[in-house]
């Protein structure tokens, strides 16, 4: 019986020291291992590096998901502004699209066993393996299996003739989609030094970024972006090209220490262009046209949907039911938002919409706010009442 093994490949040091693991008698001891690489909108040179060392495989499947990663998580997670201790995330909403893929080939090939190239530290072993638990195969993770450090792996994969590229000058660990791009390790794991200037490839520093800026227009439609500067363009275009242009202006970096579900922190440096813009304009949007009670209630659901979403539990229950929510709320946001990007900076200049809930009419200091409705005499008595309940307790405390 040949045994088979899939696994989830990107062709980095990990995953490629993984395979000639996965068939080493001394360690796993497997006949066949089949890499997959799921797309998820990551720079052409990252795919690139899959094809480069497919070789090493039995097989290789590679799978387009980047528009079902936009339409599934991308767009869910705008319409929710969902986010992690303040920053876009990414690399956590992509990562159920690349499982369910694997998953999918190893029910297909009748396979033993699904591998992941994962630390035992960080979050990603949780969030691959959330999904594959729900078959019905072995989990292998050698790296945090075999405690491996990066120098064993250099050192085995030279004698396994992998032909990984020497990372000495940038050993940083990268991990990037069309959502957002990550960077850990190396010098920037003292947290007190700057992370360098070569780590960054999506956005220009914003000390070199044009003078004046620029504005771009992003239209949505329930909550959903549709259109750029007037074009309409689907989610990955519209994705790409914001990213190239709010990436031009330096916008979209993010250097932060963060939380990992196990507790152990983190510190990791973001760019994210796209998404810092179309978060912005997507709440501002939302600021217009919801009710103050519905922004109120929002917040607790996205909170609720950032987290579950961080964890990778995209299958849990709940988070069915808190989209159902968002997806409802999201009938009325509908618009177009302006924001000014300008050396690093991402700033809202101008909103509208035919559902705002907002009148200028009722509140203009020109007219006085005088509508057929109301006039600002009618607040005389809702006045009298307000800080009622303080006034009598001060009374009180006076008194004695
Ligand atoms: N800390 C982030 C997360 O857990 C990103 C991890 C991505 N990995 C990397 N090698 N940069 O979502």
């Amino acid at each position: 019986m040949t045994k088979t093994a899939v696994l989830a490949f990107s062709g980095g040091l990990d995953t490629s020291v993984c395979v000639p693991l996965l068939r080493d008698d001394d360690h796993y001891g497997y006949d066949k291992v089949i890499g997959v690489t799921v797309d998820v909108g990551q720079p052409e040179e990252d795919m690139q590096e899959a094809y480069d060392r497919e070789h090493i495989l039995d097989e290789h499947r590679v799978i387009d998901a980047t528009e079902e990663f936009v339409e599934e998580l991308v767009f869910p997670l705008v319409k929710a502004n969902g986010s992690y201790e303040g920053y876009p995330m990414g690399t956590s909403i992509a990562r159920p699209i690349i499982a369910r893929h694997c998953l999918r080939v190893a029910e297909e090939v009748g396979a033993d066993a699904l591998a992941h190239g994962c630390t035992g530290k960080g979050n990603d072993q949780l969030r691959f393996e959330a999904v594959w638990r729900a078959g019905d195969f072995e989990i292998i993770a050698p790296m945090r299996e075999m405690n491996l450090t990066r120098e064993w792996e250099m050192e085995y994969a030279e004698e396994h003739g992998l032909d990984v590229e020497a990372t000495e000058e940038e050993p940083w660990s990268i991990d990037s989609n069309i959502w957002s791009r990550s960077v850990e390790g190396g010098e920037m794991e003292n947290p007190a030094n700057e992370p360098p200037e070569a780590v960054f490839e999506w956005t220009q520093s914003p000390d070199d970024a044009p003078e004046g800026g620029e504005t771009v227009e992003i239209e949505f439609e329930e909550g959903v972006p549709v259109a750029l500067d007037g074009e309409s363009m689907e989610g990955v275009e519209l994705i790409e090209t914001l990213n190239e242009t709010a990436g031009e202006h330096g916008v979209g970096r993010n250097d932060m220490m963060e939380d990992r579900v196990l507790g152990l922190k983190v510190r990791e440096v973001y760019e994210h262009p796209a998404a810092t813009v179309l978060l912005k304009a997507h709440a501002d949007l939302e600021s217009l046209v919801f009710s103050r009670s519905q922004i109120k209630f929002k917040q607790t659901v996205e909170n609720q949907w950032s987290d579950l979403a961080y964890a990778g539990l995209v299958d849990e229950p709940l988070f069915d039911d808190l989209n159902a929510f968002v997806d409802s709320s999201q009938e009325v946001v509908t618009g177009k938002v302006r924001v000014k990007l300008h050396k690093g900076t991402a700033r809202v200049v101008g909103r509208e919409s035919e559902n705002a809930l907002y009148s200028e009419e009722m509140v203009s200091f020109d007219t006085g706010g005088v509508t057929d409705d109301i006039d600002q005499t009618d607040a005389v008595g809702f006045a009298k009442y307000h800080g009622i309940q303080g006034r009598m307790r001060k009374g009180q405390k006076d008194d004695k």
